[in-house]
């Protein structure tokens, strides 16, 4: 690079805005440190920056919506010389169409074609004002020694990216394209210079962690990289998501039943209770096969939390499907569920179906699910009142005057500690790992006191 061009970068000031789930979150990680290091600074408002990113997600319709208007909301701002580029899902999803849509956007890329960034800003640099990044057929993951991390305690590590399953409503598969595991050598080096900068908990992430599979000889398949980045020094926590049912194997069970460092929870999205739904929407698995799975991990000698997600108002959901699904979050008794109405998606199969739900139907079966889970959720949480959890501190709560912790479930334990004055920047527990007596139970959440040695064997007693 030209000394030149890298002077004028260094004053180029970018803002980033992400919209999505976590691979979305850890992609503009990758981005961030990916232009940090061609010279470019990351400034926290659009109105301070040359250069306004947003990493879109497409999963629901407004999800999509969001990222238009704030193309909208910006567009005069084109005019004084920003420059704005749409990444992510919506920019592989309707490619050069958004030039189409928001004429003032000069760069449209997807996930897939990350590792041609650094070409890509050349081109921007170049005053070029059509860039494009938007083949999926890249065999390649975007692994980069350059991510710029939110969170110094808590780090994500992307293991398989994309998607080969065909679920009917899913975009996933047009916006991320096929999967590609990453080698077990690779994500294991990741995993150790995590540990020795200082994070415990690492969180591996894919579309579908369990089909990961290392293209390299050792072939690992997904629970032996559980096990292996689980016994690295100083990994405390290991958490993954998203499992599919499907490729949801008992070894995965095994493997956090023999290693103390991975958590004690699984995400299983299960979308629907109902065998006629389910086998609609393509996913590969019956009620059946989803509970003997669950029985697994409920048969685990720790005690796992368990999470999913459901879609309510799939095309042709009656109301005794919808029915089977109420009954099945009664018998797994989750301990949180994301709910979604379902949301037409752009070249997916189920827009075939014609049975569509009208909106206030979803919005009723969703309210009834909500009402049901939070009822479920209060008698799950409650059980835990009277044992001692570690958490993760994660901040503090000036209003309540309590520390935030995660415990190995995922769930947020708030506590008080009496033996403590107010933090102060020489006196944080963020970060530390601490020993919490659970007191109160509510539908969201857990409050409790840090424990003493005494006060933790008064509570197992
Ligand atoms: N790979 C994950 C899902 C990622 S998308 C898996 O297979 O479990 C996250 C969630 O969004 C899905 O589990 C589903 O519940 C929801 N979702 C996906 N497409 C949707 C759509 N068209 N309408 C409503 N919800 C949807
Ligand atoms: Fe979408 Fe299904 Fe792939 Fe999950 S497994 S990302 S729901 S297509
Ligand atoms: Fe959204 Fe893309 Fe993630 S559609 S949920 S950002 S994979």
């Amino acid at each position: 690079m030209s000394e030149l061009l890298e002077a004028s970068r260094a004053m180029k000031k970018f803002y980033i805005e992400t919209f999505g789930c976590q691979m979305n979150a850890h992609d503009s990680e990758k981005v961030v440190g990916t232009l940090v290091r061609q010279g470019y600074t990351q400034v926290d408002s659009p109105e301070q920056a040359d250069l306004i990113f947003y990493n879109t997600c497409s999963i629901r319709d407004k999800a999509e919506q969001k990222v238009f208007s704030r193309l909208q909301q910006f567009k005069r701002d084109a005019g004084k010389g920003k420059v704005f580029a749409v990444l992510g899902c919506v920019a592989q999803q309707e490619g050069e169409r958004i030039f189409e849509r928001a004429p003032h956007v000069s760069l449209v890329a997807g996930s897939a074609s990350y590792t041609k960034l650094p070409e890509m800003l050349v081109q921007l640099e170049a005053g070029n004002r059509r860039v494009t990044g938007l083949s999926l057929d890249t065999t390649e993951t975007f692994d980069t020694p350059f991510t710029r991390r939110d969170n110094p305690h808590r780090a994500y590590i992307t293991i398989i990216e994309g998607c080969d399953k065909s679920c009917a409503y899913c975009v996933v598969p047009f916006t991320r394209g096929p999967e590609r595991s990453r080698t077990s050598e690779s994500v294991m080096r990741e995993a150790r210079t995590l540990a020795e900068a200082g994070y415990s908990e690492v969180q591996l992430l894919g579309q579908n962690v369990n089909s990961y599979r290392d293209p390299s000889p050792a072939g690992w398949d997904f629970s032996q990289l559980l096990a292996g980045t689980g016994k690295i020094d100083g990994i405390r926590r290991v958490r993954f998501t998203t499992s599919h049912p499907r490729d949801f194997v008992k070894n995965i069970v095994d493997a956090i039943d023999a290693c103390p460092a991975l958590c004690n929870h699984v995400h299983l999205p299960v979308q629907s209770g109902s065998d006629a739904v389910l086998s609609r929407m393509q996913r590969l698995y019956s009620r059946d096969q989803y509970i003997r799975r669950i029985e697994w991990i409920k048969n685990s000698k720790r005690d796992i939390a368990i999470t999913t997600d459901i879609i309510v108002g799939f095309p042709g959901e009656s109301e005794a499907d919808f029915n089977q699904t109420l009954r099945l979050a009664e018998e797994v008794e989750y301990d949180s569920m994301f709910i979604f109405k379902y949301s037409k998606r752009p070249n997916t199969s189920a827009l075939q179906y014609e049975d569509h739900i009208p909106e206030e139907e979803k919005t009723r079966r969703l309210m009834v699910l909500q009402e049901r889970q939070r009822t479920i959720q209060i008698r799950r949480n409650a059980s835990y009142i009277g044992r001692t959890e570690e958490v993760l501190v994660e901040g503090y709560n000036l209003a309540t005057d309590q520390w935030i912790g995660r415990t190995s479930q995922n769930k947020t334990l708030n506590f008080s500690d009496s033996t403590l004055p107010a933090p102060s920047n020489d006196n944080t527990l963020v970060g530390q790992y601490s020993d919490v007596l659970i007191t109160r139970a509510g539908p969201n959440s857990l409050a409790g006191e840090r424990s003493s040695p005494e006060a933790a064997s008064l509570a197992v007693s």
